[in-house]
């Protein structure tokens, strides 16, 4: 896809990831081809479009868990061999994807999140089990930390893959879709607490299908639909007109005040036919 109405993030300063001419598929399918975007440092950028638009390939592939067709991925300017994983990057998988029947608890997935600090084979140090206790109280999962991580609530299981992005001290982390299983407080409280060690200099790009949590609680957003449709603050780019353009389906968009409500057009289209359905179809003494 064209990649038309691109506003580029104002860089001050060198950007932390790019990526130049991406492109990435499976078996001979291209998902995206010649994607280019560019994260300056301290960025907090939602990441939206539909589901098999390629937002999990495109985060894998930044990643280095999906090796590109052609293009490059460059962190803090040096260009990464295929395969090669950024270092100091955290990644939350979508949950969708986790195998939770593998027997480890809550507490060692999050363990796991700080080997790249220690020496191979080499015990977790006092700091690394301080650094372990600390993430899992800030989450609010020590209760959790001893059980198995196939026993814990959707929610919780979340956290604790943040929680082992997180505990490796990361200058960037990379959420696929990090509160789809959290109830409405929690997905609140996990976007502030992001926004807070955003504000602490942690870079975040993060997927989702919430558009009305992008528009309130993140600076930038990139509409990406087998390659980037627009970019911008979501106050600009959320709008009627981009949103149809990145889901292919009709969007309302209501701005009240500095703040702006998406809903689907379709939503609306099926409250007018059912106002339309003769009262008969429902029995006219339903009592549903
Ligand atoms: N392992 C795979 N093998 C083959 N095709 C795949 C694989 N993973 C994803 N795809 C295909 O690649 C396309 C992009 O999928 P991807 O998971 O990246 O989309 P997405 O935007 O993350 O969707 P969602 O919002 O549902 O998570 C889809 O057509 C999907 O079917
Ligand atoms: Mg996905």
């Amino acid at each position: 896809m064209a990649d038309t109405l691109t506003i580029q993030p104002k860089i001050s300063k060198p950007a932390l990831l790019e990526v130049k001419n991406l492109s990435c598929g499976y078996q001979n399918q291209p998902v995206f081809t010649n994607v280019n975007l560019s994260f300056p440092p301290g960025n907090m950028c939602g990441l939206v479009g539909p589901s098999g638009g390629g937002k999990s390939t495109l985060m894998k592939t930044i990643l280095g868990l999906i090796p590109p067709w052609s293009g490059e991925v460059l962190f803090q300017g040096k260009q990464l061999k295929k395969g090669q994983s950024p270092p100091k990057v955290g990644y939350v998988p979508q949950v969708e994807t986790v195998d939770w029947n593998f027997p480890v608890t809550a507490y060692e997935v999050v363990l796991m999140g700080r080997y790249r600090q220690r020496k191979l084979f080499s015990r977790p140090s006092k700091r690394d089990r301080r650094l372990v206790k600390e993430i899992l109280e800030r989450l609010n999962i020590a209760h959790v930390a001893h059980q198995s991580i196939g026993e814990l609530s959707g929610g919780q299981q979340q956290r604790v893959f943040l929680a082992r992005a997180l505990v490796g001290e990361p200058d960037l982390v990379i959420l696929d879709e990090p509160t789809s299983s959290s109830d409405l407080r929690m997905q609140h409280e996990l976007l502030h607490l992001l926004g807070e060690l955003n504000q602490q200099g942690l870079t975040i790009l993060l997927s989702t299908h919430d558009l009305n949590s992008v528009a309130s609680h993140l600076p930038w957003v990139i509409c990406f639909n087998r390659g980037v449709v627009c970019q911008g603050e979501p106050i600009n780019v959320f709008n009627p007109s981009n949103l149809e353009k990145t889901f292919g389906a009709e969007m309302i968009v209501v701005h009240q005040g500095d703040r702006i409500l998406i809903a689907s057009g379709q939503t609306s289209r099926l409250h007018q036919t059912l106002n339309q359905v003769p009262t008969s179809i429902w029995g006219s003494d339903s009592h549903l």
